[in-house]
């Protein structure tokens, strides 16, 4: 099994489905094994210690399945864990490892999407607090207005598929509306956490036409396309059965049957034990 070089994918939970689903369609070839921390998610209250090494462990196992590339679809991963990661882990443990992340694919781009150089952000409150996407969006978009909302009771939702019943309706206008009164030029809004795709039925619902939503899912996908093409030395590791592999921390059965859900395609999990 090991033999087998994949991409890993990793998330708290079922939120880097979405991200995992575009970069399956764009790069159908290659392996992938996809990682939910579904028994400790959600991740954005918990502590920048704690993301850090609940990522760092389930990076380490992803890497120890045979997973020379690691995505971190997960938004408060990529803002807590991974510049530590990319600069203390990898040069001293793991110097033939990648681990990339969703928020500067997306920062690179984002400014397209507005035309009153107005963008909302909404994230858990890790991701919100962390400053991360206000930072990285004014390396490449200096003049954009960043305005930053936190939707702590989005994801709490997802992983319970709660999210499209009547009852999610309360929180979704709760936090639209928090963010559109900071802003009223607010043109284009940042689903700046890969869970936040499956609300996109009931937040468009509330945004008036011609608003932007901008899910990373493609976004990060036709950036991993570029990062392959770039790197011949991890690209040329990777083998190409287009075979798919789903863990979860969780409950398997559960998780077989949201994952399916979300994925759009039938999932059949195994259980690991993750320890910290
Ligand atoms: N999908 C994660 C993200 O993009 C969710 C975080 C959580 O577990 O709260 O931020």
């Amino acid at each position: 099994m090991v033999n087998k070089k994949s991409i890993g994918v990793f998330d708290s939970g079922y939120g880097g489905l979405t991200v995992f689903k575009s970069i399956a369609e764009q790069l159908p070839e290659y392996n992938y094994i996809y990682l939910g921390d579904n028994a400790r998610s959600p991740y954005g209250d918990h502590s920048f210690e704690t993301v850090y090494n609940y990522t760092l462990e389930c990076v380490e196992w992803l890497f120890a399945q045979g997973c020379p590339l690691v995505i971190l679809a997960c938004n408060t991963a990529s803002a807590k864990a991974l510049r530590t990661i990319q600069q203390k882990i990898l040069p001293v443990k793991y110097p033939n490892h990648r681990v990339l992340g969703v928020i500067r694919p997306t920062a690179e781009v984002v400014g397209l999407y507005t035309a009153s150089n107005t963008i909302g952000v909404m994230g858990t409150r890790g991701t919100v607090n962390s400053d991360s996407y206000p930072i990285e969006i004014h390396k490449f978009y200096p003049e954009l207005e960043v305005i930053q909302q936190s939707c702590p009771m989005w994801v709490p939702l997802i992983e319970n598929n709660e999210h499209l019943k009547e009852g999610a309706d309360y929180f979704v206008k709760e936090y639209v509306d928090a963010l559109l009164a900071k802003a009223p030029a607010i043109d284009a809004i940042l689903l700046a956490c890969t869970h936040y795709p499956l609300l996109i039925p009931k937040i468009q619902a509330l945004l008036p036409e011609g608003f932007k939503l901008i899910a990373q899912g493609d976004i990060v996908a036709e950036s991993l396309v570029k990062y392959l093409s770039n790197h011949p030395e991890i690209e040329s590791t990777l083998t190409k059965e287009a075979e798919k592999r789903f863990f979860t921390s969780g409950d398997y059965l559960v998780f077989d049957r949201n994952a399916s859900i979300f994925f759009d395609e039938p999932v059949s999990s195994q259980q690991i034990n993750l320890k910290k």
